[in-house]
C-alpha cells in the first residue's frame, strides 16, 4: 500500500527556547569538557612565532569547524523525525562541545584569538541543518557524515602541517579525527543518504573558503 512520507518535526516553543539559549552559550560561553584534554599530559612545546601563529591559525579553523558543528547538531536535534536517531546523536553532539573546549584552550594557549567569523559560520551552519532536516531524516544524516568526512580530511591535512614539535595541538586534532570518524559512521549506521557529487562539491568549496578565511580573521 502506498505510504505517505513522514512529516517534518515541527519544533515546539520548549525546543526553540532551549536552542537559543545554546546558541547563546557556544557563541559566548567557554565550552567544557567531560573528557580530558587529549593534550593535558603534553608539556608545551618551543616554537616560534610564525611556527605559533600557523598552529594557532589551524586551531581557530578547527574551533570555527566546531562551531558549525554545534549549529549541525541543532539544526538535526531540531527537525529529526525519528526519536531514535536524536537520542542516538546526542552523544556525538556532547564531544563536539568537548572539541569546541579543547581548541578554545588551545587557541588561548598559542596567545591566539577565536574567528570573529563564528556568529556567520554558525547562522550559515544552522539554516543548512535546519533545511537537510525538513528534507528528511535520511537526508539530513547523509549531510552530517559527509561533513563529518570533510572535517576528518581537513585535519588529516592539518597533521602533514602543524610544527612537528607542537605535539600539544597534534594530540587534540588526532583525537578529534577519531571521534569524527566515528560520528560519520554512526550517521551511516543510522541511514545515512549518500549525497550526490555536485552536493559534496559545493560542500568542499565552501569549507575551504570557511578554512581559508577563518585561519585569518
Ligand atoms: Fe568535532
Ligand atoms: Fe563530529
Amino acid at each position: 500500500m502506498f505510504k505517505l512520507p513522514a512529516l517534518p518535526r515541527l519544533p515546539s516553543l520548549d525546543d526553540v527556547v532551549t536552542e537559543f539559549d545554546t546558541v547563546l552559550r557556544t557563541l559566548a560561553a567557554p565550552a567544557t569538557s567531560g573528557r580530558a584534554h587529549p593534550d593535558a599530559q603534553i608539556d608545551e612545546a618551543e616554537l616560534d612565532e610564525v611556527e605559533k601563529r600557523h598552529a594557532a591559525g589551524l586551531m581557530r579553523v578547527n574551533h570555527s569547524g566546531e562551531i558549525c558543528a554545534q549549529a549541525l547538531y541543532q539544526g538535526q536535534a531540531l527537525t529529526a523525525r525519528d526519536p531514535a536517531n536524536r537520542e542516538a546523536l546526542r552523544h556525538a553532539a556532547q564531544e563536539e562541545v568537548e572539541h569546541l573546549a579543547w581548541t578554545e584552550r588551545r587557541i588561548d594557549e598559542l596567545g591566539s584569538h577565536r574567528s570573529v567569523l563564528n556568529p556567520l559560520w554558525y547562522a550559515g551552519s544552522l539554516a543548512i541543518g535546519v533545511t537537510a532536516g525538513l528534507v528528511g531524516d535520511r537526508w539530513n544524516l547523509g549531510f552530517l557524515a559527509e561533513t563529518e568526512r570533510q572535517v576528518g580530511a581537513h585535519l588529516q591535512s592539518h597533521l602533514g602541517t602543524l610544527p612537528p614539535q607542537d605535539a600539544k595541538s597534534r594530540a587534540v586534532v588526532e583525537q578529534m579525527y577519531r571521534d569524527e570518524m566515528g560520528h560519520a559512521d554512526l550517521a551511516v549506521e543510522l541511514g545515512a543518504a549518500e549525497l550526490p557529487r555536485p552536493l559534496k562539491a559545493v560542500m568542499g568549496l565552501t569549507s575551504t573558503l570557511m578554512t581559508s578565511l577563518s585561519y585569518r580573521f
